[in-house]
């Protein structure tokens, strides 16, 4: 088993092994002592792995309570969330009692926001189900539900007990949601780690791809748990990203629009004479390899708009993440009247 340890607020370890689902209970024995658990799923997460996490709740000793959601965004809300705190009352959960996401990014983000809020807090474990929940939001504590006005609003900091990812889970992933992970994967070697690339440009072994993602996020985390500071590297492509899924309505998924977000920011950072040329090509060929899309038909002004509405925006401030050669990015801080200036040179082809 490959384990992480995450040093936050919290101390906590990711763990990382075929066949984790079926030895859910027994690991978290070792990190709780909860009379009760309430194992949060999504409708599809639950009908292929909610009966053996279950089975291994309860032959480890914890009275099992299930709640499902509608799998989607639409479900990380705040209608759903007070569904879940009232579940949550009606089975008088204590403070000593567990709350266990298993599932994408939605039921972890959902589950962790009422794990930070009812009774004031109680723990909770992720059990991540897609690339993107393995690699990225079971870790680091960010929880929210979204409002009307948009994604995330609403959350708190609450880190996990535990983190356990069994990458088994990945073989009955939809292509394209396993691609929407690789975005975010293809992200962290453009962060930081060359290696990552030449691995992904290779054969490689999912576990240890998903463990190296855990490790950088886990570097990123205990510097900047509250994201004032060098989380903020996190975003590459990000703020292009937010443009692109407000003006699409969010039809384009977060995945595509990252690797969309990502070559915009390489492209302007070439022609700003920030970055190598050869970073572009490198990236571009791992997004197709990946069935990632790389191009947009919104334009320079369309998307300048929405990152005004970006919530990372400080005033009239904005700090991208440029890519300056492949494997490495840094932090750039714009004045929003000169972020237009900066960007459109990626809209020109020549
Ligand atoms: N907290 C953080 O730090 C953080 C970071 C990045 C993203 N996020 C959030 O994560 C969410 C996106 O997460 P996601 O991409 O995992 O989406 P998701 O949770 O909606 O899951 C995508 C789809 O895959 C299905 N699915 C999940 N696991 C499966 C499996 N093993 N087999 C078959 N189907 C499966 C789900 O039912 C769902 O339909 C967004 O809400 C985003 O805001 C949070």
């Amino acid at each position: 088993m490959k384990t992480v340890t995450v040093h936050a607020s919290k101390q906590y370890e990711v763990r990382i092994e075929d066949g984790l689902l079926q030895k859910a209970g027994q690991q978290i024995l070792t990190v709780s002592k909860a009379c009760s658990a309430v194992l949060v799923s999504d409708e599809t997460v639950f009908s292929l792995y909610g009966a053996t996490v279950q089975k291994s709740l309860q032959d480890a000793g914890f009275t099992v309570h299930t709640f499902t959601i509608k799998p989607g965004e639409a479900s990380k809300s705040t209608a759903t969330l007070v569904k879940l705190w009232e579940f949550l009352a009606a089975c008088n959960i204590t403070r000593s009692d567990l709350l266990i996401a298993l599932g994408g990014g939605v039921v972890g983000d959902l589950t962790g926001f009422a794990a930070a809020t009812f009774l004031r807090g109680i723990d909770f474990v992720q059990i991540p189900t897609t690339l993107l929940a393995m690699v990225d939001s079971s870790v680091g504590g960010k929880t929210a539900v979204d409002l009307q006005h948009g994604k995330n609003l609403a959350g708190a900091f609450h880190q996990p007990s535990l983190v356990l990812c069994d990458p088994t889970a990945l073989q009955t992933l939809p292509e394209e949601i396993f691609s929407d992970g690789m975005a975010e994967v293809i992200k962290y070697g453009f962060i930081n780690r060359p290696e990552l690339i030449s691995m992904l440009e290779n054969q490689y072994d999912i576990t240890d791809i998903i463990t190296l993602c855990v490790e950088d996020k886990r570097d990123i985390v205990e510097q900047d748990e509250r994201d004032n500071g060098c989380r903020q590297f996190l975003n590459l492509g990000h703020t292009l990203a937010h443009g692109i899924e407000l003006q699409s309505d969010y039809t384009v998924s977060h995945g595509s629009a990252v690797a969309i977000g990502m070559v915009l920011i390489t492209k302007a950072a070439i022609k700003n004479n920030l970055c190598t040329a050869e970073t572009l090509d490198v990236l571009l060929q791992l997004l197709n390899q990946y069935n990632l899309p790389t191009e947009t038909q919104f334009t320079c002004e369309q998307l300048f708009e929405a990152t005004l509405e970006d919530k990372k925006r400080k005033g009239d401030f904005i700090t991208l993440v440029i890519p300056t050669v492949t494997g490495k990015s840094e932090l750039k801080k714009f004045a929003i009247n000169d972020l237009p200036a900066f960007l459109i040179k990626a809209w020109d082809n020549t």
